[in-house]
């Protein structure tokens, strides 16, 4: 047709984000609150972008653009389109850089809008080739569970180099995630890491494993509907995750209100260091209570959800 449009949803890092780049286990969900909405639509002229930050060509796109570009002309290359006369249009709730998966869900949204104005049938291996390419240019070498949870419409149980596991569960208790306004470099929090584990390769190799055991005691937990345990095991993550140097003094501060506003436990979400953090409550009117500490500490947005599947 003459114009198409693509979906995608966010994601949450529920546990094992830095430590699944090391072959840990991570667990994920599909965070449907924020979206990428594309329109494709035919246009006389050179392929063309218009997102929050650019607007024109698609070749003259600054470098945040160029594994989309590198991703559509691959796309349009696989399907034998030219590279022309097409307009693509991002509308977007997801905020940029703050582990929520944006980079992914826009060329999961890209990939699906492409396919759909061309009325060709997508597989899940061609969707995950396309995006794939795009994060490699965001992300330098992403362990896929951005993409993984981006595409899923289920929890996820996911190790780098396997095929993700759906993880459905029906949790009685509320998520409270709170973006702290800040952008974060997920390509930077990681390299982080990888430097201390030159430094201080005890203390990293231990954290990282005790990140591993909390995600398989957190799938316990999902199964047993046990939140108690799955508070205190953010807490622990946090700390985890604090002693591999990807927190700071502002994620600290939220987790700390949440807690105090009675959330089960609270930790960062995603690369850390600006971003989002995630907390626990046993309640709606618990969860209402810490949506407003932290809207109170400071940030920028707020949502609250029931894990109840
Ligand atoms: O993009 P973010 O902030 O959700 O981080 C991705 C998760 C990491 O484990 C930090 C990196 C990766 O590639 O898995």
């Amino acid at each position: 047709g003459n114009t198409a449009t693509g979906t995608a949803h966010g994601k949450l890092i529920l546990a094992g984000e830095h430590a699944v780049v090391y072959g840990q286990p991570a667990i994920a969900l599909p965070f449907d609150h924020v979206k990428i909405e594309t329109a494709v639509i035919q246009k006389q002229g050179p392929l063309s972008i218009d997102c929050r930050f650019y607007k024109g060509a698609l070749d003259k796109a600054p470098e945040r653009l160029h594994g989309i570009r590198a991703c559509v002309k691959e796309i349009l290359r696989t399907l034998k389109k030219p590279a022309e006369n097409l307009a693509i249009k991002l509308e977007s709730t997801i905020p940029i850089g703050r582990g929520l998966g944006s980079s992914a869900a826009v060329a999961v949204a890209i990939v699906r809008g492409l396919y759909a104005f061309f009325e060709k049938q997508l597989t899940k291996m061609e969707l995950e080739r396309f995006v794939q390419i795009a994060e490699n240019f965001a992300h330098g070498n992403p362990s896929g569970i951005d993409m993984m949870a981006v595409i899923s419409n289920d929890p996820i149980w996911f190790e780098k180099g396997k095929a993700a596991r759906p993880l459905p569960f029906s949790l009685p208790f509320y998520l409270v995630v709170a973006d702290s306004g800040r952008v974060h470099n997920t390509a930077m929090a990681v390299g982080s890491i990888r430097e201390k584990s030159g430094s201080d390769p005890k203390t990293v190799e231990s954290a990282i494993n005790r990140l591993g055991e909390i995600v398989h005691e957190a799938g316990r937990a999902l199964i047993e509907k046990d939140g108690l345990h799955l508070g205190r095991l953010f807490n622990e993550a946090h700390a985890q995750l604090s002693v591999l140097g990807v927190s700071d003094e502002g994620l600290n501060a939220l987790c700390a209100a949440a807690r105090s506003a009675g959330a089960l436990g609270a930790k960062l979400t995603g690369a850390g260091r600006g971003g989002c953090i995630i907390s626990l409550a046993e309640s709606r009117k618990k969860a209402l209570a810490v949506a407003q500490a932290l809207q109170n500490a400071g940030a920028a947005q707020v949502w609250q959800f029931s894990l109840e599947g």
